[in-house]
C-alpha cells in the first residue's frame, strides 16, 4: 500500500486474534505500530511475530480508562513519532439471552466495546487535526447491520460505533481525518474459541454458521488485514464514513 511506510499506527486490542493480524500488517507496510492491550505478554508476542526489523510497542492498558488512554497517547508520540493512524480493534463480549444479563454485565460491555472507542477518539483525533491528517478504522461488526441473537447489548455498541464512526467522519473530513468501520462475520479468534467451546456440539454449530456463509467458512483474522491496510494507506485517501463488510458475504448489506 502507498504511503504506510514509516507512519506511526495504534492498534488496541492488538496482542492476539484480529487486532495481532492487523497489527504485524501494518508493520509489514513499514508502520511503526503502538499496541494497547490488556496483556504486555500478548502484546510482547505479537511483536516477535513482526520480527527484529519491525518497530512494535506495548501499551498496558483496558480502553476503558480515558486517563490511561491520554497518557500512552501521549507517551506514543513521544516514543514513536506523531501518530497517524488508530485502528480500534479491542472488543469483548460474552453470548447471553438479553433477560438473563445484568445491568452490571451491560456496563461492562459497553465501557469496553463503545466507551473505549469514544476514549481513543478523545485522545488520539485532535492530535490529527494539528498534524494535518489521519486515519481511524473500527473494527466494528456484522452483527451491528443484522443483529445477533444472545449478542444484543454488543451488537447494541457495535451499532453505536457505526453510527459515531459516520458522524465523526463527518465532523473531522475537511481536517484530512478519514474514519471507516470494517464489520467481520464469525471469525477463527481466541475469542470466537471460548465463545464457541469444544466438542461434538461445537463442530455441529461451526459447521451450521459456515453453511451459511457464501465463500463457505468462517474468517480468519488475516481476511481484515488487506483492507485496514488500504484504508490507513494513501490508496485509501477518497473513502471516509464507510461500514465496509468482510464475511464471506455472508450478509450482503
Ligand atoms: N471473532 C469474531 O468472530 C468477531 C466478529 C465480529 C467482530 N469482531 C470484533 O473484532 C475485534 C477483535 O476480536 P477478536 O475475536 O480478535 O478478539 P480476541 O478476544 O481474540 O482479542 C481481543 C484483544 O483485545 C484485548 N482487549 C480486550 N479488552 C480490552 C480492553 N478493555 N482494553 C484493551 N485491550 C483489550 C484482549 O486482551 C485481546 O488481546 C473485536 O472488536 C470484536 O468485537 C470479532
Amino acid at each position: 500500500m502507498r504511503g504506510l511506510d514509516g507512519k506511526v499506527a495504534i492498534v488496541t486490542g492488538g496482542g492476539q486474534g484480529i487486532g495481532r493480524a492487523l497489527s504485524l500488517r501494518l508493520a509489514a507496510e513499514g508502520c511503526k505500530v503502538a499496541i494497547f492491550d490488556l496483556s504486555t505478554a500478548a502484546g510482547e508476542e505479537t511483536a516477535k511475530l513482526a520480527g527484529p526489523g519491525a518497530t512494535v510497542r506495548t501499551w498496558q492498558l483496558d480502553v476503558s480508562d480515558l486517563p490511561a488512554v491520554q497518557a500512552a497517547v501521549e507517551a506514543v508520540e513521544a516514543e514513536l513519532g506523531p501518530i497517524w493512524a488508530l485502528v480500534n480493534n479491542a472488543g469483548w463480549d460474552r453470548p447471553a439471552p438479553f433477560l438473563k444479563t445484568t445491568p452490571e454485565f451491560w456496563d461492562k460491555v459497553i465501557s469496553i466495546n463503545l466507551t473505549g472507542n469514544l476514549n481513543t477518539h478523545y485522545a488520539v483525533a485532535g492530535r490529527m487535526v494539528e498534524h494535518g491528517g489521519g486515519r481511524i478504522i473500527n473494527i466494528a461488526s456484522d452483527a451491528a447491520k443484522v443483529g445477533t441473537a444472545m449478542e444484543a447489548v454488543y451488537s447494541a455498541c457495535k451499532g453505536g460505533l457505526i453510527s459515531f464512526t459516520k458522524s465523526i467522519a463527518r465532523e473531522l473530513a475537511r481536517k484530512n481525518v478519514l474514519c471507516n468501520a470494517v464489520c467481520p462475520g464469525p471469525t477463527n479468534t481466541p475469542m470466537m474459541a471460548e465463545v464457541a467451546g469444544t466438542g461434538p456440539e461445537a463442530e455441529k454449530w461451526k459447521a451450521a454458521l459456515e453453511r451459511g456463509i457464501p465463500l463457505g467458512r468462517m474468517g480468519e483474522p488475516e481476511d481484515y488485514a488487506g483492507i485496514v491496510a488500504l484504508l490507513a494507506s494513501e490508496d485509501g485517501a477518497y473513502i471516509t464514513g464507510q461500514a465496509i463488510s468482510v464475511s464471506g458475504g455472508m450478509n450482503m448489506v
